[in-house]
């Protein structure tokens, strides 16, 4: 059985895989429509932290797919509190056919895999956020092309989303350039993973404390916020720390000019990115919003092949 828990358990070739489904399945939509490959199947969304992108992009590819998404709110199943988490993957694995969770902790998301008899989908957690990365790729493919020598550079704090960055670009032949503040670079152990990817595909990695050495000559510049779900008590210090890593439009202009300007969202418009570079010419925050939907369609699909 497939699980989809974080980038760095695919191969290049199941990623590429799984984006190539996803060209293909915007394609179809876009023309009119999705078949019902997903008829009758039900996925079910457990959620710990709060969503607009990932609960509805979710909804709508299992209804244009011809499936139902069941929401369950994080006041509904209290994930390891009103019941461990063996006995919710094993009860809900009864009900539906595949399991999409946002959890705090991983670990939580390995668990419901490790029990589930159906396929379990990482909706986000403290490690990773492999959906988003795989919209990602697809927003970087449809704007620049290719993906294989590009650079990606990324600045801030190297959270989630991050993490699936940086395996998706290893795997994928991407350089990947890492702009963060002392204390917020890069875990050892994800580095040391990336490093095993990149000796793979031939991807360079750069990591520095220097915004403008990270984001010289990157064809897609990328933030996410500084103070992720879960760390709010740290949001204080966090924005005394990381203002010379702001995406503004001087900042900005060490990229190279043709340079794609990426957000995951919800943005801190102010904090990590400013109003003129997310809502100027370069910004395809709207366009990876949208992705996110094409991408779990692929992702369905493939997990329930
Ligand atoms: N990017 C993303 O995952 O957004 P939500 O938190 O709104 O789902
Ligand atoms: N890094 C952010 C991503 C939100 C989609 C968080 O975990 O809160």
């Amino acid at each position: 059985m497939r699980h989809f828990l974080t980038l760095a358990d695919l191969t290049p070739a199941e990623l590429q895989e799984i984006l190539d489904l996803a060209v293909q399945l915007k394609t179809e939509w876009k023309a009119g429509g999705n078949p019902p490959l997903l008829g009758g199947k039900v996925l079910g969304m457990i959620f710990q932290k709060p969503s607009l992108r990932t609960r509805v992009s979710f909804d709508m590819a299992m209804l244009h797919l011809g499936g139902h998404a069941l929401y369950l709110s994080p006041n509904e199943i209290q994930l390891g509190k009103r019941e461990s988490t063996a006995d919710v993957a094993r009860v809900l694995a009864r009900y539906v056919h595949v399991i999409m969770a946002r959890v705090f902790d991983h670990a939580d998301v390995v668990e419901l895999a490790k029990w589930s008899t159906v396929p379990v989908i990482n909706g986000l957690s403290d490690y990773s956020h492999p959906c988003q990365g795989v919209a990602d790729f697809l927003t970087i493919l449809e704007h620049k092309g290719t993906l294989k020598g590009r650079k990606l550079a990324y600045l801030g704090d190297s959270n989630n989303v991050t993490h699936s960055l940086i395996f998706g670009a290893t795997k994928l032949g991407m350089d990947f350039a890492l702009g963060a503040p002392a204390g917020y670079s890069l875990r050892p152990d994800v580095l040391a993973l990336a490093e095993q990817f990149a000796a793979e595909s031939g991807s360079r990695i750069s990591i520095s404390t220097d915004p403008r050495a990270a984001i010289q000559g990157a064809d897609v510049v990328y933030t996410d916020t500084w103070t992720s779900m879960g760390q709010e008590a740290e949001a204080e210090e966090r924005r005394k720390i990381f203002p010379p890593y702001q995406v503004n439009p001087a900042l900005l202009a060490y990229a190279r000019p043709d340079a794609i300007v990426m957000h995951c969202l919800p943005a801190h418009r102010g904090d990590e990115i400013t109003d003129e570079v997310a809502d100027g010419p370069q910004s395809v925050i709207f366009d990876q919003a949208e992705n996110r939907m094409h991408a779990q369609k692929a992702i369905l699909l493939w997990v329930l092949e």
